[in-house]
């Protein structure tokens, strides 16, 4: 690009854009938050008819925001429209779980949404789509995605769990009364449920292993009972779930996959974060499931963090809730949502 010329604008197109998570990140993502200060974007709102009022009340909104990163507001009924040219494609929309409901009552009422999405993206989409998809049960749903995508490279399907790894650092710190900076080495293994293992045994506070501050007893404890029910806290103490913090771990998420994990400032060594991708087998997940595992994104590309040392607790975590979405693999195939093999 000559010196002086405006980038081209990314096409991000999110679902679910007249609802909470939408609201929460549309502004964020026109202000540069997700790919930085020089960058355009170009936002596509997907509704359904009911949602269209809310994606247009937050288009006049963007509007009047006066984004200089903005290039365009568009709006679309259809998945072929909405996705059409799609650089980022947020895959928000979809029912958000209420008290007293568990994500596989979510998997009947959602997963259907995300076949017609998945075939759209293969068909319309750019050449170098990437897809993150936060619409509960995340990970299944992004698993339905990609299976009816067969063109795109299925690493480039992604479910968030960076706000269950945001969640955990967040209250790592608070507890150990550390700073959220000197916290390295967390990982969120399996899905984002309950079953999901909040792993502290690679942490560390300011370069000191985490269970030598924090105590193995809580770490192993109270510590992953409240990151894996965070969700449903958050929705017995606001009324509704999570919004703002789910919106700002979906732009944590697609600003490091696209601008590259930060290096620390000591070591220089890029800290992992965690992100649920198809499984290659490694940790002994079985191959093709979207699991959260640990990675670094290097050159716009997750790589998982190999290598890892796992104890028999770890282990046995990891495998129920990667056992957890197998179940839920094998549901949407008997719902004749995702291709036989
Ligand atoms: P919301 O009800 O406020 O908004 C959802 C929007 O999606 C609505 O405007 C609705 O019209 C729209 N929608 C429904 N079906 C659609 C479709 N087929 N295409 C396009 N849009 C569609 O809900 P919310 O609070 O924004 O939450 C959205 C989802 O995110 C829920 O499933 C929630 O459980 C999930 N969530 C995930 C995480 C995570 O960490 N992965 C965190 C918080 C919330
Ligand atoms: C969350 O983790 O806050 C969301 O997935 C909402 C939920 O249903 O738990």
């Amino acid at each position: 690009m000559a010196a002086g010329a405006v980038p081209t604008p990314i096409t991000v197109t999110v679902t679910g854009a007249g609802g909470q998570i939408g609201y929460a990140a549309l502004f964020r993502i026109a202000s540069g938050a997700m790919f930085g200060p020089e960058q355009p974007v170009a936002l596509r709102l997907l509704e359904i008819p009911q949602g269209v009022k809310g994606a247009e009340g937050a288009a006049l909104e963007l509007v009047d925001g006066a984004f200089p990163l903005l290039a365009s507001i568009d709006i679309a009924t259809t998945p072929e429209v909405g996705f059409d040219g799609a650089n980022v494609a947020l895959l928000v929309g979809s029912r958000p779980r209420t008290a007293g409901m568990e994500r596989a009552d979510l998997l009947a009422a959602n997963g259907a949404i995300f076949g017609p999405q998945g075939r759209a993206i293969n068909d319309h989409a750019a050449d170098d789509v990437r897809v993150l998809v936060v619409g509960n049960p995340a990970n299944t749903n992004a698993l339905i995605a990609q299976r009816n995508a067969p063109d795109v490279p299925a690493e480039r399907f992604t479910a968030m769990t960076r706000l269950d790894h945001n969640r955990a650092v967040g209250l790592l710190a608070e507890h150990a009364a550390a700073r959220v900076a000197d916290i390295a080495g967390v990982t969120i293994w399996g899905n984002h449920s309950t079953t999901q293992y909040p792993d502290l045994s690679h942490a560390t506070i300011a370069g000191r292993p985490a269970f030598d501050v924090v105590g193995e007893e809580w770490g192993r404890g109270a510590f992953i009972e409240r990151v894996a029910n965070r969700g449903a806290e958050i929705i017995e103490v606001r009324g509704g779930s999570s919004v703002a913090s789910a919106a700002n771990a979906a732009i944590d998420h697609v600003r490091d996959w696209s601008l590259g994990t930060p290096p620390a400032a000591e070591s220089g060594v890029a800290p992992w974060t965690s992100v649920a991708l198809p499984s290659t087998g490694a940790y002994g997940i079985p191959e093709g499931l979207l699991a959260s595992v640990p990675a670094r994104a290097v050159a716009g590309a997750w790589q998982v963090v190999e290598g890892l040392e796992l104890d028999e607790f770890s282990r046995h975590r990891i495998a129920a809730s990667a056992a957890e979405l197998a179940a839920e693999r094998d549901q949407v195939a008997e719902m004749g949502l995702i291709p036989a093999e």
